[in-house]
């Protein structure tokens, strides 16, 4: 991740920005072009820690920012989607979040430090299309079975609401978390470990 000021990286992730954008009930955090970056946005570009206020954020809804010239969503679950969030899940390639890509206190089925907050890397596993935000369960588009998650229309990779990939789709392992805390109840700090309030 700390090659984010490669020109290819940076294709890639306006990229990913416009197929965020399509997704369903999205917030969108603008992001300037380099070009118009002030240097703490450079620096913020170059990989330091970002600073997130989700004071607004309304339940079902998430917010996309860039980090390390990524985009990063978090996402605030509804009771139901909390609700909806099963440990053992068949249709899951690795339900327990076995292989390694997230941070240790994330290791659980929401892959949250809190529950009612994911915070994911918005890139496909597969090769690195942004999947699209499809929160309401049973899609006609992705089937009956859909409990809500993130597409990824480039060659039809699922993940669940806790970014956990579903079985024979390209995408080889779960979406993944970056290093975060919550510095109080309505900031969240991506980038680093740290311990939260
Ligand atoms: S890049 Fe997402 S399925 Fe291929």
């Amino acid at each position: 991740m700390s090659d984010s000021n490669k020109p290819s990286n940076r294709r890639k992730f306006l990229t990913n920005l416009t197929q965020v954008m399509g997704g369903v009930g999205g917030i969108f955090a603008v992001i300037p072009f380099l070009s118009t970056m002030s240097p703490s946005e450079k620096a913020k570009s170059a990989g330091a820690p970002i600073e997130i206020d989700i004071s607004s954020l309304r339940p079902g809804s998430y917010k996309v920012v860039e980090w390390r010239g990524k985009p990063v969503w978090v996402v605030r679950r509804t009771p139901e989607m909390i609700e909806n969030t099963l440990e053992e899940n068949d249709i899951l390639s690795d339900p327990k979040s076995l292989e390694d890509h997230q941070p240790s206190y994330t290791k659980n089925k929401y892959r949250s430090i809190n529950p009612e907050y994911l915070v994911l890397l918005g890139v496909c596993t597969h090769l690195g299309c942004s999947p699209l935000y499809k929160p309401n369960s049973k899609s006609a588009e992705l089937g009956l079975d859909w409990k809500g998650g993130f597409f990824c229309p480039c060659h039809g990779s699922k993940f669940d609401l806790s970014g956990r990939v579903h079985s024979g789709v390209p995408a080889p392992y779960n979406l993944e978390v970056p290093p975060y805390y919550f510095a109080s109840k309505d900031k969240i700090i991506i980038g680093e470990d740290g311990e939260s309030v």
